[in-house]
């Protein structure tokens, strides 16, 4: 997967983007981070990027031309490319978008800057909008780093064996169940008796459970979309339905 990303500040990108496993990805190839300066592409004789917003008010916006030249040049050689501009703005951002994004060959990520870019910059290169939640960052930056890190784990090859997406927070519909490790006893606090049996059976069964009872503690949103999706079928929905039940019996009783 190549990914270009427009910004003010390229090295931002290079330092964070370089380590552990991202870093890995990049070296084995699996996905090629490419920040772009977007001052480079200015025609400005003192290489200013930013302009006074029509109408008035605060705050500068992104020029159009630098953002022009910058988007036509990365777009000649990739054609489907598609263009993700990160802004408060847009679609609040989540794994299922994830999903989608990790299956693009080419993907541009368009950082704003000040007040944010040109409404026509928008409306003419732009294919998404996204936003990575309710609140205000200085810079589309992390936003992008987010994306990335976000996208790139769930591409074949870039997380080893022993780390797996599968299982985690959101990738199922349900929020992760809890993990231990050694000690067994830590400070008089055990381990759940069922991790240590060696039933894969019974602990598969434990850990949807936790699953459920987390989620129905923390996000009972996420229970709700669940027996609204289609890819799951109407007997796994009766049967996490039983599931559910039973978690709620179990807390019920403990009150
Ligand atoms: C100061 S913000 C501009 C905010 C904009 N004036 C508004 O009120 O919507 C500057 C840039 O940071 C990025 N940004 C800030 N918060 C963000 C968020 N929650 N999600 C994605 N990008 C964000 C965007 O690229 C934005 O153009």
């Amino acid at each position: 997967m190549n990914i270009d990303i427009l910004t003010l500040f390229p090295e931002m990108f290079n330092s964070i983007m370089g380590e552990s496993i991202i870093g890995r990805a990049r070296n084995k190839g699996i996905i090629k981070i490419n920040p772009i300066n977007i001052r480079d592409f200015s025609k400005n004789k003192h290489n200013r990027v930013d302009d006074y917003p029509y109408g008035g008010g605060s705050g500068m916006v992104l020029m159009n031309q630098p953002l022009f030249d910058a988007l036509k040049s990365i777009t000649q050689n990739r054609k489907n490319s598609r263009i993700v501009y990160l802004t408060p703005k847009g679609k609040t951002y989540n794994q299922k978008i994830a999903k989608v994004l990790s299956n693009e060959e080419n993907l541009v990520l368009l950082c704003g800057h000040y007040e944010g870019i040109d409404q026509r910059i928008i409306d003419e290169w732009v294919t998404d909008e996204i936003s990575i939640g309710d609140y205000v960052l200085t810079g589309g930056e992390l936003p992008a780093m987010v994306l990335i890190d976000s996208i790139a784990r769930l591409i074949p090859g870039v997380l080893g064996k022993s780390e797996s997406f599968i299982d985690e927070s959101f990738y199922s519909g349900l929020l992760e169940y809890p993990h231990y490790t050694r000690p067994s006893n830590y400070k008089g606090r055990k381990v759940p008796e069922i991790l240590l049996s060696g039933n894969h059976k019974l602990i598969d069964e434990w850990r949807t459970k936790e699953s459920i009872r987390i989620t129905i503690e923390r996000r009972p949103d996420l229970i709700a979309k669940l027996f609204k999706r289609d890819d799951i079928s109407m007997k796994e929905k009766v049967k996490l339905k039983k599931m559910i039940n039973e978690v709620i019996k179990i807390s019920n009783s403990k009150v």
